[in-house]
């Protein structure tokens, strides 16, 4: 697929709680066909400190309208700084990038879990599947209850579990930990947040045979395969988490 390098309008900034917030982007020509997984490279303008461009999942798309959106959480002076753009203003980003998560096959029991910003890709994957016949189930992981995001969007594509950490909301504990495990059977289970977190549902699918695919969210620079700063070491040797990722079936990675 053709990587774009565009100025695009920002339609909207919408602040979800204190961490996380929403930005619609809008494109003067036709949107590419994103595929679920892939990323966009987001530059931070007026900025000193910021001089790489921060990674982004697209989260969702709109094609009818011709614009996406970027669920981001703030982490430190970048998102801090794309948390402040208005709309009206202009973001240039390089996209899309990556591969994407694989399709399931008709029938598949599909599990999706995401933890903290590691929720936005599976917003756009859920849908494909949907559109394809597949209702996956999606557990989501917060810290607490005042950090629950985009809970109403989730369940339009399928049925939706909730942990949090605290026990304010949903079952107490990590997403690892929920009852869905025990009680339900999948053919797939897609995976993106912290490490740690992959690692358990990784570990908890490759005795089972589950397909499992991970979205990894490794530092990046320059996000297209040239400066080597996102490497992972993987059974094929070692690969770029930019451009042989960012999705990885779990059977190839050393975990
Ligand atoms: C393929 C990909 C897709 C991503 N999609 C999203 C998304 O949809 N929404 C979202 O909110 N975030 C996403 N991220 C993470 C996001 O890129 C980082 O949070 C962001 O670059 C941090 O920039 P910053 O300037 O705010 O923080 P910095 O000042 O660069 O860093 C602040 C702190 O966060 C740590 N940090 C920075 N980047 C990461 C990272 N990738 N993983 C773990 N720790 C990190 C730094 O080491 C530092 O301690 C994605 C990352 C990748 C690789
Ligand atoms: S970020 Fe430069 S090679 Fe992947």
């Amino acid at each position: 697929m053709t990587k774009r390098i565009d100025d695009l309008k920002i339609i909207a900034n919408k602040r979800l709680n204190n961490d996380f917030f929403i930005l619609e982007l809008a494109s003067e020509t036709k949107i590419p066909e994103f595929k679920p997984g892939q990323f966009a490279q987001v530059r931070v303008d007026d900025s000193t400190d910021t001089f790489l461009r921060r990674p982004i999942s697209i989260h969702d798309v709109d094609y009818e309208r011709n614009t996406f959106k970027l669920l981001i959480q703030v982490l430190g002076k970048g998102t801090e700084k794309l948390s402040k753009l208005s709309s009206g203003g202009i973001l240039n980003l390089i996209y899309p990038l990556g591969n994407s998560f694989s399709l399931p096959e008709k029938g598949e029991k599909v599990l999706l879990v995401g933890g903290g910003c590691g929720i936005a890709p599976l917003l756009l994957l859920g849908r494909y599947m949907k559109m394809n016949g597949i209702v996956p189930d999606i557990l989501l992981g917060f810290r607490n209850s005042a950090r629950i995001i985009e809970f109403d969007t989730y369940r339009q594509i399928g049925e939706v579990y909730l942990t949090t950490e605290d026990g304010s909301k949903g079952e107490k504990g990590y997403v690892t930990n929920h009852s869905i495990f025990s009680e339900k059977k999948y053919d797939r289970i897609c995976c993106c947040g912290p490490e740690s977190m992959m690692k358990a549902i990784s570990a908890y699918c490759k005795p089972r045979n589950i397909i499992c695919e991970v979205s990894l969210e490794n530092l990046m620079a320059c996000g297209i395969g040239a400066c080597l700063c996102c490497v992972v070491d993987s059974v094929k040797g070692n690969l770029c988490t930019c451009i042989d990722g960012p999705i990885f079936n779990v059977n190839d990675l050393k975990w």
